[in-house]
């Protein structure tokens, strides 16, 4: 007897498999993102930094018809040279999630010391590192009916609605982040595609370094918010990209 919850929805359905990427799946929020990915029948490939990392390893385990693992740098053009090469057999990319992110230093205000080199690499990360990837696989995007590229932004890029005094690092690098958005997604659109910003909400992750008792809400909430957003209703393509939370909440930049 074939248990049938174990095929893959599109599978089940008769539709076309749909392809996804998804950078940073080492933990946190691009793990739980991979999961919702592949229980929706998605063929996911997940890319980790650390291969030591091995959660994911787990997970796809799970799926072995439906995903496969990259070791992945974003910081570094020779590791996102590399991704291309050994993800050239994929078809197409309906859905290209940029998650990978660092956070830096948490400085409360400008009198305490900052870091620049610290800053340049997060900027290096968070928004040339999303850049970098995006501009390597657009080949693949513009090769599918979706054209979807989703970049795991933050509440802190907004211009408008900062409240903080410091984070120089990080908030600069989500507004940078939003900026190179905004720029592949006029050239998206007028292919049929577009580009979405999302800010994931506070989620009890690892990033700070411990995991953060202050977040209000689970990975595998947030993820399932996120993707239920971007895929299970017909949303508008703008002539900027759609900024909006992970429940679906517009946000200023
Ligand atoms: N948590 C929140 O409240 C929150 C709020 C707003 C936005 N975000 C955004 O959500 C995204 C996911 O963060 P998270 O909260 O899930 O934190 P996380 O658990 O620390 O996840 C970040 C992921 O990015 C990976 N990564 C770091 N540097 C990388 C690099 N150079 N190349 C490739 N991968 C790299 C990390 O790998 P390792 O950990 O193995 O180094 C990890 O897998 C980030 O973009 C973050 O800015 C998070």
């Amino acid at each position: 007897m074939i248990d049938i919850s174990m095929i893959p929805v599109t599978v089940q359905k008769g539709l076309t498999m749909k392809y996804a990427l998804i950078t940073g799946c080492d933990h946190g929020l691009g793990l739980a993102l991979a999961s919702e990915l592949l229980s929706r029948g998605y063929y996911t490939v997940a890319c980790r930094l650390n291969p030591g990392e091995q959660q994911i390893d787990a997970l796809c385990h799970s799926f072995p018809e439906q995903s496969e693992i990259h070791t992945l740098d974003i910081s570094r053009d020779d590791s996102v040279t590399q991704l291309k090469e050994d993800t050239g057999h994929l078809p197409c990319l309906d859905l290209l999630i940029n998650c990978a992110g660092i956070l830096g230093v948490m400085e409360n205000s400008p009198e305490e010391p900052l870091d620049f080199d610290r800053m340049l690499s997060v900027i290096n990360v968070n928004a040339v590192g999303t850049l970098r990837v995006t501009s390597a696989l657009l080949p693949l995007v513009e090769k599918s009916q979706d054209k979807t590229i989703l970049n795991i932004s933050s509440e802190a890029g907004s211009i408008q609605d900062c409240w903080r005094k410091g984070w120089f690092g990080y908030c600069m690098s989500k507004s940078a982040n939003n900026m190179q958005g905004t720029l592949i997604h006029n050239w998206l659109r007028s292919k049929g595609g577009q580009v979405i910003q999302m800010h994931p909400g506070h989620v009890a992750t690892f990033m700070r370094g411990h995991l953060d008792l202050t977040a209000t809400v689970t990975p595998a909430a947030s993820a399932k918010g996120i993707l239920k957003t971007v895929l299970d209703q017909s949303i508008p393509v703008r002539d900027i990209p759609l900024y909006l939370d992970y429940t679906g909440k517009e946000l200023r930049y």
